[in-house]
């Protein structure tokens, strides 16, 4: 299930090979880690909370050590490397800027402790100062700044010193939604200007998917899939991926057969659909079917036996629960096969024909059904 995990050794700036941490002996909180991290690449460590993304960076940092394993940084093991001499920067939730020192001693710190010539750390905190676009605060403190600025200095603090990677734990956790969506693209184009490598640790998908290269969905310690966005979301490897990552619409059944790389599953609730077999047992075995709500289409009744549409194959009854009006969209909340929380993407103005408790029939291909893991 590591999908796209591996990179090739000759490209990758960090290397986790078989790396597990427990903390009290018995519990593993990361499981057999394999993840490689290409330089310039932007990874996220996405998950749950308690599912290990924090410990897994500590390690990366040197804070923590792995209980077996080994962490190459630059084709090194850095087992035995203090974290000084990794040459990472760090930015956290709570920015940890030092209350009595200016904004611009604050950004100076980490130049400052490596012994840099004045003429230098002044250029460079100049620098970095304007890259947040904060030169005209140099000289508050902390404590006289907002929290979307000083996230932006603890932002400056992580890069002046030009580290080779830099590592984000959940760094726009205390900002409200406005300022962290604003947040997210300024540290994206950061990124790409600079062309850093970045893993960034959150439980926000939507963010993930904003900023990320690549992402590595954790769940209780393990790696669920390691992809881009894109396939996250459209080619998901189990049930808890689909479900995490954007709406899901899942409905029960039991694979009926198996047949190039398609299966046909018999509902629960009675009726049967045709899936793409992405992560089934065999015959008999009990599955999750995953369709995404923008992959169905309501069809009109009478074309639900010839069909207009032939690849359109799969075809169930349903019934309006409710519609929601978003602006640019609509969804139709319906009860298909048992589940009473499947969600249909409606095209602009389609809502108004729906009223609740009303008859439908909908439609989708076999290649936008996943039959995956039973939840
Ligand atoms: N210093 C620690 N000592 C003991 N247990 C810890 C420590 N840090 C984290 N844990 C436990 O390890 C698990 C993973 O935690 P963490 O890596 O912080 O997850 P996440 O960042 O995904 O929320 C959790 O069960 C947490 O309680
Ligand atoms: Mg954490």
């Amino acid at each position: 299930m590591m999908d796209g995990g591996m990179v090739g050794t000759a490209q990758a700036l960090v290397r986790f090979v078989g790396v597990q941490k427990t903390y009290d002996g018995e519990h593993l909180v990361v499981k057999n880690l394999d993840l490689d991290i290409r330089k310039g690449e932007f990874v996220t460590l996405l998950g749950p909370s308690g599912s290990g993304k924090t410990t897994t960076l500590m390690m990366l940092a040197g804070f923590e050590v792995p209980t077996q394993g080994e962490i190459y940084l630059a084709d090194r093991p850095i087992k035995n490397m203090p974290p000084h001499k990794r040459d990472i920067g760090m930015v956290f939730q709570n920015y940890a800027l030092f209350p009595h020192l200016t904004i611009e001693e604050n950004v100076a710190f980490p130049l400052t402790v490596r012994g840099t010539a004045k003429a230098e750390v002044q250029e460079r905190v100049r620098n970095a100062l304007r890259m947040i676009k904060l030169e005209n605060l140099a000289h508050r403190r902390p404590g006289q700044l907002s929290g979307g600025q000083q996230q932006r200095v603890a932002l400056a603090r992580a890069l002046v010193f030009n580290p080779q990677l830099v590592l984000m734990d959940e760094p726009l956790g205390a900002l409200d939604k406005r300022l962290r969506e604003h947040m997210q693209l300024e540290i994206k184009q950061l990124h790409e200007q600079m062309g850093i490598t970045v893993v960034y640790v959150t439980h926000d998908q939507g963010e993930a998917l904003t900023m990320s290269d690549r992402i590595a969905v954790f769940n209780d310690g393990i790696v669920q899939q390691i992809d881009k966005p894109d396939a996250l979301y459209e080619q998901p490897v189990n049930s808890f991926v689909a479900n995490f990552i954007g709406e899901n619409n899942v409905l029960s059944g039991t694979v009926e057969n198996i047949e190039q790389g398609f299966c046909r599953v018999a509902l629960t609730s009675g009726g049967s659909v045709v899936a793409q077999a992405v992560n089934v047992e065999g015959p008999g075995a009990a599955t999750a079917l995953s369709v995404r709500p923008e992959r169905i289409v309501i069809v009109p009744d009478d074309a639900s036996t010839g069909g207009a549409s032939t690849d359109l194959a799969n075809r169930l009854p349903a019934t309006v629960q409710d519609t929601i009006y978003l602006g640019d969209h609509a969804l139709a909340v319906l009860k298909v096969a048992g589940n009473g929380e499947f969600m249909v993407k409606l095209p602009p103005g389609a809502h108004a024909g729906l009223g609740h408790g009303q008859a439908v029939t909908i439609a989708f291909r076999p290649e936008d059904c996943r039959a995956l893991d039973p939840v």
